[in-house]
């Protein structure tokens, strides 16, 4: 009976770790589907011409959380391609910033050119690395 408790208990635990750091570093899936989220939301106010929607939605892609608990393996994964990976999520980045400020001043064209240039680099991510890197991810315990 005691046994039975103890290990009720350390079950219970375990699960409570494994809650607790999908938590706090959310993992590279989530991150993405919020990030295709937030795209789909810039893409609807870009045709109402909604700055201030623009705006807020750029902001949320240009500091999305990084999926820390995951980047390890992502790292030793890609070995010295790591070096691509970062310069394509860098291009994503540097696009929303550029964007929100162009929301800012409410310069459409400024806008559609960095939008061009932010959904380009997440195609580019997925063709280079997305199965590869989801077949990895996968497999170690998420
Ligand atoms: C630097 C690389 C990189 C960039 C840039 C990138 N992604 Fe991803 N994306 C990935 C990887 C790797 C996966 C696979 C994750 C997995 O399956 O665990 C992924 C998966 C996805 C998925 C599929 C999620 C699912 O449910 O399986 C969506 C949607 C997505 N990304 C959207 C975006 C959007 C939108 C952008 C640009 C704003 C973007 N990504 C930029 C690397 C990237």
């Amino acid at each position: 009976m005691k046994r039975t408790s103890i290990l009720i208990l350390l079950t219970f635990l375990s699960f409570s770790v494994a809650q607790a750091n999908q938590t706090k570093h959310p993992t590279l899936k989530s991150v993405m589907r919020d990030l295709a989220r937030a795209v789909t939301t810039l893409n609807n106010a870009i045709f109402y011409e909604d700055y201030s929607a623009i705006e807020a939605a750029a902001h949320i892609i240009a500091n999305h959380p990084k999926p820390k608990g995951q980047l390890p393996t992502v790292i030793k994964t890609l070995g010295p391609r790591m070096k691509q990976f970062k310069k394509v999520d860098a291009v994503v980045h540097n696009s929303a910033m550029s964007m929100e400020n162009f929301a800012k001043k409410k310069d459409i064209n400024g806008i559609l050119k960095t939008q061009a240039a932010m959904t380009n680099s997440c195609v580019a991510c997925h063709s280079q690395f997305r199965k590869e890197i989801s077949k990895v991810l996968a497999k170690s315990n998420w």
